[in-house]
């Protein structure tokens, strides 16, 4: 099969033995399984969701306390064949409606990426459809996209997940700048690891979020690591490790939080999550502004965090910034946020090889504090 780019008409155009088709009306199967999500989609023309499917794995990983990789890669090779059927029919569609077949590439845990690459390979050979090779962190950054009317470029994209602090300038959706990232835990891993050591349970974010909603934010005041640095990058390990400190004093390690009550458990809460959603805000409106550009977009699981929405919407406000808040079921892992980035690759004419292969990466690792 030969791709080819159609300079006139600014977009690719596919030859393949299936006959000429034009990737401006493209359907795009997406798969997604780079954690613990399995997750399938169907999307045309890069923004209309046919349909988006995610099986969540949360319930095997719980007793764990974090993503076990050997059980989040087998549970992907149970779960992906009858996944991608249900997406199709869902969809009201088969394989052979599906124009290219967009798959997360990396970076996550590698046996869980490697089941959806080689799905993904074996439809795209089967089927003689194109590859697309999709960054998972690049498709976060852009999925707010899904809900706006028109491209939300220039922005400053911050990306806030399990596995993910970073900040990006995306110019455009196949045009984005790193600017900073966690050089050690990130947002949610800090959730969940301050979740565990007040034994609140797996994942920790939602359960955090909801009593430090009974609790007050001032009670303690935790470090807010580089907050008035210059540079773009965060560090929330200093920040769990006040909060263990704060608990069980400097000298031990963590064990039963009986000695607590739950108005303290509530206000340790409260607290962490200040400090932590206070470091992401002004280090984010700081970059937009020191960027110039007057639109941020908000993507990945801790998006979900009410502290997080309301102060960033405070804050955008008053900086007279454009404030995208992506909906949860595009914030967390999913497959149509893939398929966004595969229509884009698609049209550069940007089609992977067969031999592709995923791109590892740490994530979340299995193991708390
Ligand atoms: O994007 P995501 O679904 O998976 C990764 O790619 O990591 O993000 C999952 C993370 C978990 O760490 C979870 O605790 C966190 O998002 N999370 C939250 C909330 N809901 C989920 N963190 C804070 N507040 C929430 N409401
Ligand atoms: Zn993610």
């Amino acid at each position: 099969m030969v791709y080819l780019s159609s300079p006139q008409r600014n977009r690719s155009v596919a030859i393949g033995k299936s006959g000429w088709y034009d990737s401006s009306m493209a359907r795009i199967l997406a798969i997604e399984t780079s954690c613990d999500e399995t997750s399938a989609a169907v999307v045309a023309d890069g923004r209309d969701v046919r349909s988006n499917l995610v099986s969540s794995q949360v319930d095997l990983h719980a007793r764990y306390g974090g993503v076990v990789p050997e059980i989040a890669a087998r549970a992907h090779v149970e779960r992906i064949g009858p996944l991608v059927e249900e997406a199709l029919g869902a969809a009201g569609c088969s394989y052979s409606d599906i124009d290219a077949v967009a798959v997360t590439i990396g970076p996550g845990l590698v046996g869980s990426l490697v089941v959806g690459v080689m799905a993904a390979k074996t439809i795209a050979l089967v089927h003689d459809r194109p590859l697309l090779a999709v960054d998972h962190i690049e498709a976060h950054a852009t999925s707010a996209a899904l809900v706006t009317d028109a491209p939300p470029w220039p922005a400053v994209a911050l990306v806030v997940s399990g596995g993910h602090t970073s900040l990006y300038h995306v110019r455009d959706f196949l045009d984005v700048e790193l600017l900073g990232q966690t050089v050690d835990d990130a947002a949610g891993e800090a959730f969940d690891k301050v979740a565990a050591l007040l034994e609140l349970g797996f994942p920790g974010g939602p359960v955090v979020d909801r009593i430090a909603s009974g609790g007050d934010a001032r009670a303690i005041r935790f470090p807010r690591t580089w907050i008035d640095e210059p540079h773009d990058n965060f560090s929330f390990s200093g920040l769990k490790t006040a909060v263990l400190y704060h608990v069980f004093g400097t000298g031990r390690k963590y064990g039963s939080v009986a000695h607590l009550s739950p108005r303290e458990i509530a206000d340790i809460a409260a607290s962490f999550q200040a400090a932590l959603v206070e470091t992401l805000v002004k280090k984010t409106i700081r970059a937009a502004q020191r960027i110039g550009v007057s639109t941020v977009v908000v993507g990945g699981g801790v998006a979900a965090n009410s502290a997080l929405r309301r102060e960033l919407g405070v804050a955008c406000e008053r900086a007279s910034i454009r404030l995208i808040l992506t909906p949860m079921k595009y914030c967390t892992d999913n497959a149509a946020m893939i398929a966004v980035q595969g229509e884009q690759l698609l049209r550069a004419g940007r089609i992977a090889g067969l031999d592709v292969e995923p791109r590892g990466g740490l994530r979340r690792p299995a193991k708390s504090v």
